[in-house]
C-alpha cells in the first residue's frame, strides 16, 4: 500500500506576543508561576489589527506552495479546520482559495473546499478526509491543503484568558509524503459532553475543571479503542507523544496517565513494584472510591520513579516547546506539538527516520482520536525549511493596555478602530468589508 501522509507543514503565528508571566500575571494580580509552573506557559500569541484567520491560514498555505513549487492545478482539495470561522454559511477555504488567486496566475476552480468544525480535534479530521480522498484514489494525481486556523480568544477576566492564542498551521497531504505517513489504524474516544462550547457565541462558554477531566476520559477512550485494532501500546513504540495542547500542564496529565497505561502488565510496571507497588486492579477494591484513591496514590508515586521522568522528557516534554511560546491554537494545538517534536529531533541529530509517533488529538464536545505516524527519508529538510523561530523572534511585545485594545480589536461586539502595530511585508492583509459583509483581503508586497 503506497504512504499517505503528510509531506510537509507551514506554522504562521500571529504577530504580536503577550509575556504571560511577566506582563499578564501581575496585571491580573497573579502569581507568575501559576503561568511557568503550573500551566507550563510563558507567552501567547495575538493577531495584529489585520490579522484574523483568513490571513494567518492563506499566508501558511502560501509559504507552503511556494516552498513545495506547487501551482493551483496541483491542489484538489482546501479544507479548513477553525473553531473561529465568522461566517455561518461560506467557508473559509473560499476565502483562502481567493487570497492565493491574488498571487498565482492558476484558479483553484477545480479544487474541493470545505470547512471542519469539532472543536480542536477538526483539523485531525480534515487530515483523515484528505486521507481518505487520496486512498480512495480520487485525487486524480493531486494533493490536499488542510489548514487548522484560529484566534483562541477568550472573553475578558474568564479562566481561560491565560491560555489564548493565535495562529494557524498549514499541511500538504500527498501519496508518497517526505514527513510522516500516517497509519491506517485509529481509535475515537466520543461522547456528548457539554464542557467547552460557543452557541452562537464569539468567545467560549467553558467549564475550565471539567473539560480537564473530559479531555483525559476521550483520550483514553481513544487509546483503548486505538489498541483494539493497532495492539498493546508500550512506552519503547513511539519516539514522541504529540497531544493536543491547550496549555502544556494539560499534557503533564495526560503524559503519566498515558504512560501508567502502556506499563501495565509490562516488564516496566515489574521493575517498579520494589519502589512504588503493582498498580491497583479493580477486583481488588469493594468500591470504586477507594479503588480511585488508591489509583491517584500510585499515579503520583509513579510521576517521582526516574523511569517516568526520563521516557516524559525524551517523548513528551519536547512536544510542548513551541506552544509554551504561543498559548492554545485549539486546532493547530497537535500540529504545533508534532512540528516541536521533529524540531527537537532535528536539534539533537537523532536517526528518526522509520520511528513512530503516536498522536493524540482532542476537541470539546467532545472527541479524542488517536493514530500512529512514521517518520519518512525527507523529515530533515522539511523540518530545515520551517521559519518558525524566526516568526516568533519578530513579534512585537504587547503591553497590557495594547493587550486590552488588541483584545477589543478582535471582539466582534465592541466597535474599536486600533492602529496596526506591526507593519506587514509580503503577506496578506485584512483590507476591510465588502457590500454583502463579507471580508475583503489583499497581498500587501
Ligand atoms: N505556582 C505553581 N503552580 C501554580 C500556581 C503557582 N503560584 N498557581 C496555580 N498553579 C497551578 C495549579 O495548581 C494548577 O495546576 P494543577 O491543575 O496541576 O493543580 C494550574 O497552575 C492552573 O491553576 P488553576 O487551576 O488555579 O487555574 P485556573 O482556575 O485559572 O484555571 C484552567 C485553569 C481551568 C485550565 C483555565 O485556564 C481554563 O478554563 N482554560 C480553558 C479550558 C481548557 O483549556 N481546558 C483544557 C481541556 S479542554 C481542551 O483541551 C480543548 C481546548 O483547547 C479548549
Amino acid at each position: 500500500m503506497t504512504a499517505v501522509g503528510i509531506d510537509a507543514i507551514e506554522i504562521r503565528t500571529g504577530r504580536l506576543k503577550l509575556d504571560l508571566p511577566n506582563t499578564f500575571a501581575p496585571a491580573q494580580g497573579e502569581d507568575p508561576e501559576k503561568y511557568t509552573k503550573g500551566l507550563g506557559l510563558h507567552a501567547s500569541s495575538f493577531p495584529d489589527s489585520y490579522e484574523d484567520i483568513v490571513t494567518m491560514g492563506a499566508n501558511a498555505a502560501h509559504r507552503l506552495m511556494e516552498r513545495k513549487g506547487l501551482t493551483p492545478e496541483d491542489v484538489g482539495r482546501i479544507d479548513v479546520a477553525t473553531e473561529s470561522a465568522f461566517d455561518n454559511s461560506k467557508p473559509v477555504s473560499t476565502y483562502v482559495a481567493g487570497c492565493l488567486e491574488q498571487v498565482y496566475d492558476g484558479d483553484f476552480h477545480h479544487a474541493n473546499k470545505g470547512e471542519r468544525k469539532f472543536a480542536c480535534v477538526a483539523a485531525t479530521q480534515a487530515v483523515d478526509d484528505a486521507y481518505n480522498w487520496i486512498r480512495a484514489g480520487r485525487n486524480r494525481g493531486k494533493a490536499a491543503i488542510v489548514i487548522a486556523t484560529d484566534t483562541a480568544l477568550y472573553a475578558r477576566d474568564d479562566p481561560g484568558e491565560a491560555t489564548q492564542g493565535a495562529g494557524a498551521v498549514a499541511m500538504l497531504i500527498t501519496e508518497d509524503p517526505s514527513l510522516v505517513e500516517i497509519s491506517a489504524e485509529q481509535g475515537y474516544g466520543s461522547a456528548d459532553e457539554t464542557d467547552f462550547l460557543k452557541p452562537q457565541q464569539q468567545f467560549p462558554s467553558v467549564d475550565g475543571k471539567r473539560s480537564m477531566q473530559v479531555y483525559l476520559a476521550r483520550m483514553r477512550e481513544a487509546v483503548e479503542d486505538f489498541e483494539s485494532v493497532a495492539g498493546a501500546t508500550h512506552p519503547d513504540d513511539y519516539a514522541y507523544i504529540p497531544y493536543h495542547t491547550p496549555f502544556p500542564g494539560m499534557v503533564r496529565k495526560a503524559g503519566l496517565l498515558g504512560y501508567r497505561h502502556m506499563i501495565r502488565d509490562t516488564s516496566i510496571e515489574d521493575e517498579l513494584a520494589d519502589d512504588i507497588g503493582r498498580q491497583p486492579r479493580r477486583e481488588a477494591f469493594d468500591d470504586d472510591e477507594t479503588y480511585e484513591e488508591a489509583i491517584r496514590d500510585y499515579v503520583d508515586a509513579l510521576a517521582e520513579t526516574d523511569q517516568y521522568k526520563q521516557w516524559y522528557a525524551a517523548t513528551v516534554e519536547p512536544t510542548l516547546e513551541i506552544s509554551r511560546k504561543v498559548g492554545n491554537w485549539y486546532t493547530g494545538s497537535v500540529h504545533i506539538a508534532r512540528a516541536s517534536a521533529l524540531r527537537d529531533a532535528y536539534d539533537k541529530d537523532l536517526d528518526l527516520e522509520g520511528q513512530r509517533m503516536l498522536v493524540g488529538s482532542y476537541g470539546s464536545g467532545a472527541q479524542a482520536e488517536v493514530h500512529a505516524e512514521t517518520v519518512r527519508e525527507g523529515w530533515r529538510e522539511e523540518v530545515e525549511a520551517m521559519n518558525v523561530d524566526e516568526q516568533l523572534d519578530r513579534r512585537y511585545e504587547l503591553s497590557f493596555e495594547e493587550y486590552e485594545e488588541i483584545h477589543d480589536a478582535h471582539n466582534h461586539d465592541v466597535d474599536s478602530d486600533v492602529e496596526e502595530l506591526t507593519t506587514p511585508d509580503s503577506e496578506f492583509v485584512f483590507d476591510g468589508w465588502g457590500r454583502m459583509g463579507e471580508r475583503q483581503y489583499r497581498y500587501v508586497e
